[in-house]
């Protein structure tokens, strides 16, 4: 075999190295049944235009059997899917016409914990302390006189304790089990190997049903420090990782290691290069390589760059270090800006005052930011991003240049956090909202009854996807050119080179044969000769702030 023919192979088997994964928010993406929440068999009918946009693969956030307190986050039963969003036979439906587009299907589980009805925690909660069936959460006796104390000072990410307490049929107070979610997320534990057996069995269970990988939800906190120590910070908490502190006893610990060796053997078994990506929160860098060592995920979630704000001289410190990082375990770099936990990108790199990661914006937040700046922001970091070596992640809506939205009413709020803080937090639902579809058809497009499980913005018209398309200055067309342009120009394969010496507050490299430039938050820059192939906004020969060129030269 040529030396051609086997690179060649090696880029096809290896698809993930260079991807651009998009992740579909089930609830949000495409309404088919008309109760105002979206589902597969409206994914299917909308995965035409995933194929137009020029992705490689989607990545669908949970639709399994649950009772939504947390969005599908809290599942109840792993291997079948909720009514809300259709039956096993809408997922092949979706799998088979999404792979006939050439498009890879990843899915979610969500191993941390399971729902408060599912069957082994219904199980739990009738059986006897010490029991088996107690035995795969972590329930323990309070502390304190009569137990009336939670274990220890733990808190649940959506604010409040972390430990919730059960009760005997009697009536009697009983244990506590923990939950770091909302309380009806009972945190399993993966010490029990029965546990382990049974997500064996569910990895194989999608894996059998063609799904190219797993999106694996808090790959950070399934291995707790032994006898669940109270959480005593030296110092100041820095909770900046999703609201994690990286020195809590139940974040970021060595033991997840073995069970993500574990999956890659399972996940390895399967034809067809199929992955592993760790939603891990994890600081620093260096650190969260430890998740993509060669025998443990392919991807992991670059939070780090995601939470960088716009500047420069950040930027340019987060890219290095997450190449030196990622390259050093052999992985791919990734990069992602927006997801279903933050706020849309556009708008929050916008932000006048900064707003720590997890607590959301609403209408009286300070610093909300100017809707002009948020789309050339937007269209900027995306066209920065974009041109980074490495796997990038699109959120639904960003093709769109949707920005968060703040104004929804607090009776309309479903996001645990909002209602856990007593809308202290206003929480994710502001980058949930369902997507536009069509300008002039109830909501916009995204259900045939006009209904919406969160209402959208007044003013999205002008966003819809069909008023957009084929426009040449529309986001949607700047989203279908980035992502051409960067597989025409291989630029997700190549070696970044820095050009020094730019102005404050611009940064430059080469990749691929392209010359990127990013204006950031610098004077005018004015611009060397050569052809520009896109623009994240007009330019002439100068670039302005909030700007990314790519040229050839
Ligand atoms: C991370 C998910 O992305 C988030 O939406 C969810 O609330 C938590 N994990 C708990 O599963």
């Amino acid at each position: 075999m040529s030396n051609v023919a086997s690179a060649h192979q090696q880029t096809a088997a290896e698809w993930w190295r260079t991807a651009v994964i998009y992740q579909i928010y089930p609830r949000s993406f495409a309404d088919a049944s008309g109760d105002g929440i979206g589902d597969l068999a409206g994914i299917t009918s909308r995965l035409d235009s995933l194929a137009a946009l020029g992705v490689d693969a989607i990545w669908l956030s949970p639709f399994y059997v649950s009772p939504q307190h947390d969005a599908g986050y809290d599942v109840a039963d792993f291997t079948d899917v909720d009514p809300v969003f259709g039956t096993l036979e809408d997922f092949d439906t979706m799998r088979e016409r999404a792979h006939d587009l050439g498009l890879r299907v990843i899915v979610d589980i969500v191993p941390n914990h399971t729902s408060s009805e599912h069957v082994w925690f219904q199980h739990a909660v009738a059986s006897a302390p010490g029991s088996p069936e107690r035995a795969r959460y972590i329930f323990r006796d309070g502390s304190g006189e009569g137990g009336e104390q939670p274990p220890n000072n733990w808190e649940s990410m959506f604010g409040g304790p972390a430990w919730t307490r059960v009760h005997r049929e009697d009536g009697e107070p009983d244990q506590w089990y923990l939950h770091l979610f909302d309380s009806s997320q009972p945190d399993l534990d993966w010490t029990n190997e029965e546990v382990r057996v049974e997500f064996d069995r569910i990895l194989r269970f999608w894996l059998d049903r063609g799904a190219d990988g797993f999106r694996v939800d808090v790959a950070h906190g399934l291995a707790k420090v032994p006898g669940l120590p109270d959480y005593l910070p030296e110092g100041e908490v820095d909770a900046s990782m999703g609201g994690a502190a990286m020195d809590h006893p139940a974040w970021a610990q060595t033991g997840v290691h073995e069970i993500w060796r574990r999956w890659r053997a399972v996940v390895d078994e399967y034809p067809g290069d199929r992955i592993l990506t760790a939603e891990a929160w994890v600081k620093p860098l260096t650190r969260m390589a430890d998740w993509v060592r060669p025998d443990e995920m392919h991807q992991a979630f670059n939070f780090p760059y995601l939470i960088t704000g716009w500047d420069a001289a950040a930027l340019r410190d987060v890219i290095d270090e997450s190449l030196t990082a990622f390259h050093g375990v052999e992985a791919p770099a990734t990069w992602v800006l927006s997801n279903h936990d933050v706020i849309r990108h556009s708008s929050r790199l916008s932000l006048t005052v900064p707003h720590p990661q997890g607590q959301g914006i609403g209408p009286d937040s300070p610093g909300l930011p100017d809707a002009d700046t948020a789309v050339r922001r937007g269209r900027a970091a995306t066209q920065l991003m974009l041109a980074l070596p490495g796997s990038a992640y699109l959120y639904q809506g960003e093709e769109l240049g949707l920005p968060e939205v703040t104004d929804i009413p607090g009776e309309a709020r479903q996001d645990p956090t909002w209602h856990r803080t007593e809308g202290e937090r206003y929480g994710r639902d502001g980058c949930r909202v369902p997507i536009p579809w069509t300008a002039d058809a109830p909501a916009y497009g995204f259900s045939p009854s006009g209904q919406s499980w969160l209402p959208q913005p007044a003013e999205w018209a002008h966003l819809a996807r069909d008023v957009q398309e084929g426009v040449p200055e529309s986001t949607l067309t700047f989203y279908q050119d980035a992502l051409r342009l960067r597989r025409e120009h291989r630029l997700a394969e190549g070696d970044l080179v820095w050009i020094e010496e730019l102005p404050d507050g611009v940064l430059g490299f080469r990749v691929g044969g392209v010359t990127v430039y990013a204006n950031i938050a610098g004077e005018p820059f004015d611009l060397p000769d050569g052809e520009q192939i896109l623009a994240s906004s007009p330019t002439t020969g100068t670039l302005p702030a909030d700007t990314t060129v790519w040229m050839l030269r």
